[in-house]
């Protein structure tokens, strides 16, 4: 008796892709108020002018949810057709039950789904998971999700953290395709530096949850440097020449971590950088899909073109990948 296997591999490719950014605008004066810090100072170190928090009424099922929908409507797939619904993030406020279950429950579909937590990086993790489950035939549609509330989990008292992090949510629906659409992914992780950033039950915040806390000139020493091996890697597993590249989408950590590595990685002129991180503040899981949609509504970048996605933070952990940017709702 032989066991049966899917039939011939395909292409995996990102159909669609939905966001749904939080009502609550929250300007670098507001945070001061509490944080003994200043708008100059914040703009200067970070690029943050703006970042957005989620409202009494909006939820991290619900804002995974909405961001799905969109997706789903922009890839013009319907829900039953999910095989797969994945989520990635760090601020789900439960041990259990996943996260991907509720949105996967609230999109009205029994598929599998499941929790992935690799800090910032969870999303590129997740799309390299749906890829691969999409090209083998294992599944034809998989909503990946990365979704983040931080604003739950902070300090807003702690001076290392409480202007960086923010709250959102974006998905993509990976679905098969005449040409691959995401490339292999380049990943990896450090743990010997795991105590860089932390989020334990040894520091309760103000919902009594377990804060973020970051060293954040080590993240500033690694993520630089040891990205821009992972950038090289992954356009190299893609067969892709950074002259090719039409656009540079990095982690939306801190704009001024962006910058030094696009120098480091000599990332020509001609290629657009997403500086979402500027509105949106950093939200870790979420930052990526949130940066792809903001230069596309910008017109920054166009539907089909070439991006390098690279995503680092927590564990250490990173992930990086050549793709061809989806259609936005
Ligand atoms: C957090 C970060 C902005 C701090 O900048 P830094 O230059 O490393 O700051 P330092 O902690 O060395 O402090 C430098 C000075 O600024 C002061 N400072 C620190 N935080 C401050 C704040 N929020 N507001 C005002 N001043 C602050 C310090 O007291 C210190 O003052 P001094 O020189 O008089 O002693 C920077 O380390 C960073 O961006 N790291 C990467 C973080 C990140 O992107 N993480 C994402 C992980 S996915």
């Amino acid at each position: 008796m032989s066991i049966q296997q899917p039939a011939d591999l395909t292409h995996a490719a990102m159909l669609g892709l939905g966001v749904h950014r939080p009502e609550r605008l929250v300007t670098n004066d507001e945070i001061c108020e509490v944080l003994d810090s200043d708008d100059e100072w914040i703009r200067t170190r970070s690029g943050i002018r703006t970042r957005r928090f989620a409202g009494e009424e909006e939820t991290l099922v619900g804002m995974a949810t909405s961001a799905a929908e969109r997706a789903l409507e922009a890839a013009g797939v319907r829900a039953d057709q999910l095989g797969c619904v994945i989520v990635a993030t760090s601020t789900h406020p439960e041990h259990t039950p996943a996260s991907a279950a509720l949105v996967a429950d609230a999109l009205g579909v029994k598929a599998a789904a499941f929790d992935v937590s690799a800090g910032c990086a969870g999303f590129c993790h997740a799309l390299n998971l749906a890829s691969s489950m999409v090209r083998s035939g294992a599944e034809t549609h998989v909503m990946v999700i990365g979704v983040e509330q931080l604003s739950r989990f902070m300090d807003p008292t702690d001076r290392g953290t409480a202007f960086i992090f923010a709250d959102g949510a974006g998905a993509v629906v990976v679905g098969p395709s005449d040409a691959t659409g995401i490339g292999p992914t380049a990943w990896g992780s450090d743990g010997s530096q795991a105590h860089v950033i932390t989020q334990t039950p040894s520091c309760l915040g103000g919902h009594g949850s377990p804060v973020v806390q970051m060293e954040g000139t080590a993240v500033f020493r690694w993520a630089p440097f040891a990205m821009a091996e992972v950038a090289h890697e992954a356009l190299r597993l893609a067969g892709v020449a950074i002259d090719d590249l039409d656009a540079f989408i990095p982690h939306q950590a801190n704009l001024r971590i962006t910058q030094t590595l696009a120098r480091n990685i000599k990332l020509p002129e001609s290629v657009a950088v997403a500086t979402d991180v500027v509105d949106s503040g950093n939200t870790s899981a979420a930052s990526v899909p949130l940066a792809m949609e903001a230069m596309l509504r910008k017109g920054e970048a166009e539907v089909g073109d070439v991006a390098l996605l690279i995503a680092f933070g927590a564990g250490l952990s990173y992930a990086g990948q050549v793709v061809a940017l989806p259609p936005v709702a």
